[in-house]
């Protein structure tokens, strides 16, 4: 039984659902959404937070501000509250509206980015306004998730060791890419420790720069990047797979309709996946784990609902997506 007394004490480590049935692939979804922050970032901003009190960067004074599409800036507010920090978070408009109040409720100051800046898109226009808040005011600390390496370093020392424990036999891993923490904490361990048996795929956005891949509109935050992150090594990655949005938002769709209400970035992973298992190895048994990084119940506003579906994506997506508990998902269409 855990008993725990603060936060980011408790995560779930150890839930894989087996996607078999739905899709009829041996892929198992690594669920990272089982803690009081409700997604992988709770790892990320545990880790960065100690690093800094380790190393002396803050006191009683120090406001931590951070960019965040919202799950990070949600974990941190949890672990400031705990620890009697201030927070500053800088969002944009694509940032879900009850992570934006929840980081209210917790004591942090949401800064609201509604304009994009040039190439970087949201994401530039964010970073250059942390950048204000640091110059303007020397208690203003930011921990960056985006060139820190203790965002994936929480990687290295919890996911993908859990993964390794549950399928020693893994074959091929596939990581959504954000800031690339997930991403380049797993694939370091995987190389480093386990060697090149196992295959790691990055799954994208359509639209985001991180892969090279050209700038364009995305609107569900979590997946992909306007500015390639300083912390991201191609070197340890063997492949990648570009999602369209109206891809993700069907497949979240499906995984509903089988019982499953997970987030965004959950069914690009899982489409990514599919298309990647059908395109490499067709009809072979190969045991591959994705990573889920966090509910559904935040997109209930967005990708579940089916004007914003249709404003986003247009009619054809929204029946589509309504469509999908019924269709067969067919991996290489999608
Ligand atoms: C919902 C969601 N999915 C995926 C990611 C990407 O994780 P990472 O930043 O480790 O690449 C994030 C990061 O904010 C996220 O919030």
């Amino acid at each position: 039984m855990p008993i725990i007394s603060a936060p980011q004490d408790f995560h779930e480590d150890e839930l894989f659902v087996d996607l078999r049935e739905l899709y009829g692939w041996p892929l198992y979804l690594k669920c990272e959404g089982f803690n009081f922050a409700g997604s992988v970032k709770m790892k990320a901003a545990g880790s960065m937070i100690d690093a800094a009190e380790r190393a002396g960067v803050l006191d009683r004074d120090s406001i931590l501000v951070e960019s965040s599409s919202g799950n990070l800036g949600l974990a941190l507010s949890m672990i400031c509250a705990a620890r009697g920090y201030r927070f500053v978070c800088v969002v944009d408009s694509r940032t879900n509206l009850t992570t934006r109040q929840a980081i209210e409720s917790l004591g942090g100051e949401v800064h609201l980015i509604t304009e994009a800046s040039g190439p970087g898109g949201f994401l530039g226009a964010r970073l250059e306004h942390v950048r204000r808040l640091v110059a303007a005011d020397p208690r203003h600390v930011w921990l960056n998730q985006h060139a820190n390496a203790d965002n994936w370093k929480a990687h290295y020392r919890t996911t993908a060791p859990a993964i390794h424990r549950q399928f020693p036999g893994l074959r091929v891993l596939f990581v959504g890419a954000g800031t690339t923490g997930t991403l380049m904490g797993c694939a370091r361990y995987f190389k480093n420790v386990v060697g090149s048996r196992v295959t790691v795929v990055g799954v994208d956005s359509v639209g985001s720069v991180t892969f090279g891949g050209r700038p364009g509109p995305r609107m569900i935050p979590g997946l992909g990047a306007g500015v390639r992150p300083p912390i991201f090594d191609p070197r340890f990655v063997d492949d990648v797979v570009s999602v369209h949005e109206a891809d993700t938002v069907r497949t979240c769709h499906r995984l509903a309709r089988s019982g499953f209400l997970f987030g965004g970035s959950t069914g690009t992973v899982v489409t990514g996946a599919l298309r990647w298992l059908d395109r490499h190895h067709p009809g072979e048994d190969v045991p591959a784990v994705a990573i889920s990084p966090d509910l559904g119940d935040r997109y209930l506003d967005t990708i579940y609902r089916t004007a914003w579906v249709q404003d986003i994506y247009g009619l054809d997506e929204c029946a589509a997506a309504r469509s999908a508990g019924a269709d067969a998902v067919t991996p290489g269409v999608n």
